[in-house]
């Protein structure tokens, strides 16, 4: 059920090639580049919750898949030298699976819930009690010789992350003390997370070719490590391992992302717009069946980045392209499709 438990007061460790992924992720404020409002926020609740000896307040974070919601959990359990354990909404079934977990915590431990808008109604019940008195309501037996226990829990800190947070329920959204939502990069930001990443695979890579880099990873750091490590193949295999522009330019190419980072799938949901319905309105459900895409991964992962570079719409009727995206794909609106009829 729980699927990691670190240590984060542990000491750094070298990275390692099969655990790249644990070891680009900053362990600290410091080396935890962008996000500065939810930074300072936080650290000043760090700050206040050490000042006082407390537990920190349970932290509510949202935002689009890859943005660092899992390392800006484990970073402020390193911060507040705390333990932290990994779960997901979905890992959690049953009660019985949260009581174990919860009561399993110390004092100033973090649970760190990802998907937490997916756990189930009857869980989520157990949590909120937890959550505001640090107690455990359980049920023991069943029918009319049923009793009901209530145990005392450690002060733990649940940080939960959704990628939405429209679907959480307000009551368990009103019991965290800090709601942040975790924003875009910027591509500057972008560049000098790559050029960090690359420091530690031992990359070489010169500016122009972070930015080109930094340009095409939809401003989210889990696509820039994703595509410098594409782009060190490329070197490794066909030059002498480092990473010019001439060479991501080439390594981006032969991986169809174009130049603000869009692959196959995102031009596909564009053109699909365009070409049935003369670039939209079209509802989410038409454009699920159009695109073979699940619904939440187009709301997740597709729709923030587009509509972040202005390439889509979100209107009251339904998800539209605009012109820049016809523009960015050579294409041309049909305008006599979109006249109004005239009765
Ligand atoms: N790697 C992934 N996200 C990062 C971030 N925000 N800062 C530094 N390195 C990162």
């Amino acid at each position: 059920m729980i699927d990691r438990i670190v240590d984060a007061a542990q000491p750094v460790e070298e990275p390692q090639e099969v655990e790249l992924e644990v070891t680009l992720r900053p362990r600290d404020f410091t080396n935890y580049i962008g996000q500065e409002r939810l930074k300072q926020n936080i650290q000043l609740a760090i700050a206040a919750a050490k000042k006082r000896g407390e537990p920190l307040d349970h932290i509510l974070l949202h935002g689009p898949p890859g943005l660092g919601k899992t390392t800006m959990a484990s970073v402020i359990a390193h911060e507040m030298g705390a333990q932290i354990r990994i779960t997901s909404g979905p890992a959690i079934e049953r009660a019985g699976d949260l009581a174990s977990l919860l009561t399993n915590l110390q004092d100033g431990d973090i649970l760190f819930i990802d998907e937490i808008h997916s756990l189930n109604r009857t869980v989520e019940e157990v949590l909120y009690a937890a959550m505001e008195d640090f107690k455990l309501d359980i049920m023991l037996g069943k029918g009319p010789s049923a009793r009901s226990l209530r145990l005392d829990l450690p002060k733990f800190t649940i940080i939960g992350a959704t990628t939405r947070t429209g679907s959480l329920a307000a009551p368990l959204r009103d019991r965290f003390g800090m709601i942040h939502r975790l924003d875009f990069y910027s591509p500057e930001e972008i560049q000098a997370i790559i050029m960090r990443a690359a420091q530690i695979l031992h990359v070489g890579i010169d500016k122009p070719a972070a930015a080109e880099l930094a340009k095409r990873s939809r401003l989210t750091p889990r696509i820039a490590n994703r595509l410098l490590k594409r782009v060190r193949d490329y070197a490794d295999v066909n030059g002498d391992g480092t990473v010019d522009r001439p060479l991501s330019h080439k390594a981006l190419a032969l991986m169809d992302i174009d130049e603000l980072g869009l692959d196959a799938a995102d031009r596909q949901l564009l053109v699909a717009i365009m070409e049935n319905y003369n670039g939209g309105p079209v509802g989410l459900e038409t454009l699920a069946a159009l695109t073979s895409e699940e619904r939440g991964t187009i709301e997740d992962f597709y729709e923030p980045y587009l509509m972040q570079i202005g390439l889509l719409e979100r209107t009251p009727r339904g998800r539209k392209v605009t012109p820049k995206a016809y523009r960015h794909l050579g294409k041309h609106k049909d305008e006599q499709k979109t006249k109004p009829t005239l009765l």
